[in-house]
């Protein structure tokens, strides 16, 4: 436990930053490189702790992977040279390394078993297990293997046509892992597009894949080949800066070179919906995936509603996006979210309780939030259930509160954006 007290901002958010890798896409390139035939180099790596879970599952498997600062280089084994493990795989917090690893390990012609912490262990994972299995893995663990600890026994994988029951990147990106190695072709139908950070990436390692609208198609047993990849910044973790800029007064920002891939960049219609100044430059595209510099300055917020097919576009926004509405003149709505319940913690639970707990007014709903604004927050004690999104969601809070704000433990930060206290510094001189 690491209980963490801030005090208000004493002046606007200025200067610029740029914030670390982007953490989906640093796991899939750690992913891709082990499995490709070559060696990849990955620059602007996000070195944390949910990305430390997927490069030590594949050092587990036999992959060797050197590390310098940002810079992994990956010895890839290709498809068929992994070997089985001695020990259990430990996947931590990582919902992300555990759901893409059920695809990898269901591919594998051997045994393993993996583990998570606490929180992960609570998670569903049946979503993965079932339309692997559907392909020919076995699983076992507790309740017919919808959860962590779970037994693996992979290989002679069938593709099949999965259409997704859940708005989910990492369901679809398990069932094209383990789509790689199966026989025939895996395709996949998805009602709402998610990130599509594993299709990009795919295609720039070679395979065989073509997506159209939300239709995926890809054929099996092909060697992928070692590329390299630029990790843009993370507009997930870019998000609390963003956020800060638009709450505090007078505040302008730039964050540099943040991933803008379309799936992923909700929060920024959002910002402007909400009557923020948004503004993008320098845009460049590597390797199927844009990024560019966004400037943010502060202007007065309007309420708005937050629905349908824009929630996979922001969903680990949505907390900090609680906080924006609140500050926000109106009702803010947040609907068809009922995933939020499923992550890290309930993060509709979460959210409310921590920022009402420091004088907003947000009452939950099933799928989402009424976020009543605009409220002056008073600061207090606040409970971050160690998940790390709301944890930084409490501390940009603290910027405009009259009071201290008490987070009860910040550790979980770690799990996303090591860095984030040193960036918070550095853009309020704290
Ligand atoms: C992720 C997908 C999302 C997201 C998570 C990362 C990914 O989860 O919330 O932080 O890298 O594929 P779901 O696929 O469960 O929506």
């Amino acid at each position: 436990m690491k209980e963490m007290t801030l005090a208000p901002a004493s002046s606007p958010i200025s200067g610029e930053l740029q914030v670390p890798g982007d953490k989906s896409i640093s796991h899939r390139a750690i992913i891709l490189g082990s499995l490709a035939e070559g060696t990849t180099t990955i620059t602007q790596f996000l070195i944390s702790e949910d990305t430390s879970r997927t490069v030590e599952a594949f050092r587990r498997l036999g992959v060797e992977i050197e590390e310098k600062g940002t810079s992994l280089k990956i010895h890839g084994r290709g498809l068929a040279a992994l070997q089985e493990p001695y020990e259990p795989i430990y996947f931590g917090n990582s919902g992300t390394t555990a759901r893409l690893m059920l695809g990898v390990l269901a591919g594998m012609p051997f045994f393993t078993s993996a583990y998570g912490d606490p929180h992960l262990t609570r998670r569903p994972m049946d979503r993965v297990v079932e339309p692997l299995s559907a392909m020919g893995g076995h699983f076992d663990g507790r309740n017919n293997g919808s959860y962590l600890p779970l037994a693996v026994r992979g290989g002679n994988l069938k593709g099949i046509h999965y259409t997704l029951p859940v708005k989910s990147a990492q369901v679809k990106s398990a069932v094209l892992l383990g789509g790689l190695f199966a026989e025939g072709t895996t395709e996949i139908t998805e009602e709402t597009p998610s990130r599509n950070h594993t299709e990009n990436m795919l295609e720039a390692f070679g395979a065989d894949i073509k997506t159209s609208g939300c239709h995926i198609q890809m054929t099996g047993e092909s060697s992928l080949a070692a590329t390299d990849v630029t990790v843009p910044g993370d507009i997930s973790s870019a998000a609390f800066f963003m956020a800060a800029a638009a709450i505090v007064p007078g505040s302008k920002l730039t964050l540099r070179r943040v991933g803008l891939n379309h799936s992923r960049t909700g929060i920024i219609d959002v910002l402007i919906e909400m009557g923020t100044q948004v503004s993008i430059a320098n845009k460049q595209t590597i390797g199927g995936e844009t990024f560019g510099d966004i400037t943010i300055a502060h202007r007065p917020l309007k309420a708005t509603v937050i629905e349908s097919d824009i929630i996979p576009r922001l969903i680990d926004e949505l907390p900090v996006i609680a906080l924006i509405a609140s500050q926000a003149e109106g009702e803010t709505i947040i609907r068809d979210a009922e995933e939020l319940r499923l992550k890290e913690t309930d993060r509709i639970q979460a959210t409310v309780d921590g920022l009402n707990r420091i004088g907003a007014d947000v009452e939950p709903t099933a799928d989402g939030m009424i976020i009543n604004g605009k409220s002056a927050l008073t600061g207090g004690q606040a409970k971050a259930y160690h998940d790390h999104r709301i944890a930084m969601m409490l501390a940009i809070a603290s910027l405009i509160a009259k009071q201290k704000v008490v987070i009860d433990d910040v550790s979980s930060i770690a799990i996303s954006y090591p860095d984030f206290f040193q960036h918070l510094r550095d853009i309020t001189n704290r």
